[in-house]
């Protein structure tokens, strides 16, 4: 666990757009997303987005882009497999002198293989091409009830039982044995053979620019005889690159390994002083800790949640504030987390906003409910007036709204973020906003919202911004990744969260719990 004191400059805000850059980036931005299942807004050739012409219209542009991505991305997974089947085949006939172990060792390996891409990715598939061809059958109308009926037929049905010993019922709310053995080492490896052939691909491309260079340096210096021939490269020096290649394309397991074992789970605490010139002084020093994206699920044990909730206990909050996405997948956990969250204790109450995965889990009247019968107050777009003697603060509190699409149907869909909830705000005291998608910043600070807690990125979850900032994969959804920003009229702060979604590993990404002290000056 690390302590941190986070005393960093601001992180600076958006930058002005051009309307050519800002119109590349979200076709990028759109194609890609479409790429990996989450379509945003798609533009028309006046850059303006096709959702405003209806759902029809905007469903079939993204069913054919889809489609087009989808096979690049499958026939991208087909050849980095083949790729890493043949590499493991050279390594083991350079390891392993006997044939006769050599093939055992071959089969066994496959034999391994094929069982766990049929357990991890058969029944997905199926059940994606039952979804198309649904989509197909309702002239082409995706609609929220027919992904979540799939999704339901994922979690309920006894599909592939046969395959798999027994039936995925429901999403678990502990480590398993099989989530342990079965999916932990796939995911793993899917992600990180991705990542590495990828790697591979990138550096062959750059040898053979390099090699097509020096051909064609050679022929001119050869045609002029007027500079000099470079050298040969060396059996040496090239049997040194390709290792190296190599071990670059390598690395992305190492780095996958640690981020599952090591980092995922390597909580930092965030001390972070937030100067409010209007708070009121019975609350100067006040204490809130925020807990955001807990995800719980089989690699987000209630075990573990329990352990975070005993950790944020200890830091004396004076008020808990809980930023969404405490389910994954499955309503059927939601109760588990509710359960676990209610140890909190903070004088002053735990609060909380509810996330995206709330609203596609369908389960957001449902966990309101549960979270008021343990003494949690969800907040949507409702306030709470925090009253210390004659004096208060005001929290509010939003539930996930986006102005680009992202996920399975066109809920929460809004072209202003924030709309009317500058009526919430009370004059003259600190105003306070939970709301989990950190984009609804910039309207809260027009609103002169006074701080902005959110979550939703996992702070980019695995990526490279030790590098540079932009190599965060968060980027393509939010210019609000991680930490603290600022910007005329408020303050934002997004937590990185303590769960994880996709594959069950963080790099550069650890998990957060942040208390805030709140301060006059
Ligand atoms: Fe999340």
């Amino acid at each position: 666990m690390i302590c941190s004191d986070p005393s960093s400059p601001a992180h600076p805000g958006p930058q002005p757009k051009t309307f050519i850059p800002q119109h590349l980036k979200a076709s990028a931005r759109s194609l890609i997303q479409v790429g990996i299942g989450h379509p945003f807004k798609l533009h028309n050739s006046r850059g303006k987005a096709m959702y405003t012409k209806g759902e029809g219209t905007w469903v079939q542009v993204h069913m054919w882009q889809g489609f087009l991505i989808g096979s690049a991305g499958v026939l991208i997974l087909v050849a980095s497999q083949i790729f890493w089947v043949k590499q493991f085949g050279s390594w083991a006939t350079s390891l392993i002198p006997s044939s006769l172990w050599r093939r055992r060792v071959v089969v066994a390996a496959l034999v391994a293989y094929v069982l766990l891409l049929s357990y991890n990715l058969l029944p997905s598939w199926i059940i994606f091409i039952l979804n198309r061809i649904s989509m197909m059958g309702g002239g082409g109308r995706s609609t929220g009830a027919t992904d979540l009926t799939v999704r339901g037929a994922l979690h309920q049905a006894h599909f592939w039982g046969w395959i798999r010993g027994a039936a995925r019922s429901a999403e678990p709310t502990h480590l398993t044995l099989r989530a342990a053995l079965l999916q932990a080492p796939f995911q793993w490896w899917i992600f990180c053979s991705l990542l590495g052939f990828l790697i591979a691909v990138l550096l062959g491309l750059g040898d053979r620019i390099a090699l097509g260079a020096r051909w064609l340096y050679r022929r001119v210096a050869r045609a002029g005889r007027a500079v000099p021939l470079p050298s040969p490269v060396s059996l040496a020096r090239r049997r040194f690159l390709e290792r190296t290649a190599m071990a670059m394309s390598t690395a992305p397991f190492v780095a996958g390994a640690y981020g599952m074992f090591y980092e995922r789970l390597n909580l930092e605490i965030s001390h972070r002083r937030i100067k409010i010139p209007r708070l009121p002084r019975a609350f100067e020093g006040f204490r809130i800790v925020q807990l955001s994206d807990i995800h719980i699920g089989a690699f987000m044990p209630a075990e573990e949640i329990r352990r975070y909730v005993g950790i944020a206990n200890g830091l004396k909050p004076d008020l808990a504030a809980l930023t969404g996405d405490f389910v994954t997948w499955d309503p059927s956990t939601q109760s588990a987390v509710v359960d676990v969250l209610a140890g909190i204790k903070a004088p002053f109450g735990a609060y909380g906003c509810l996330g995206n995965h709330e609203m596609w889990a369908k389960v957001e009247d449902s966990i309101t409910h549960l979270f008021a019968l343990r003494g949690i107050r969800i907040l949507r777009r409702e306030r709470a007036l925090i009253t210390s003697g004659s004096e208060f603060i005001n929290l509010l509190g939003v539930d996930y709204e986006s102005n680009a699409r992202m996920g399975p149907s066109n809920q929460r869909l809004v072209r202003e973020y924030l709309l009317g909830v500058d009526r919430l705000m009370a004059p003259g005291t600190a105003n306070i906003l939970l709301s989990h998608n950190p984009n609804t910043f910039d309207r809260a600070a027009e609103y002169g919202i006074d701080l902005s807690l959110a979550g939703h990125t996992h702070g980019g979850q695995v990526t490279l911004e030790f590098i540079s900032p932009e190599l965060s994969p968060s980027r393509l959804i939010t210019s609000y990744v991680r930490g603290w920003y600022e910007k005329p009229g408020g303050q934002l702060y997004v937590n990185r969260g303590i769960g994880t979604i996709g594959v069950p590993i963080r790099f550069d990404a650890p998990p957060e719990i942040t208390v805030f002290e709140l301060s006059r000056s």
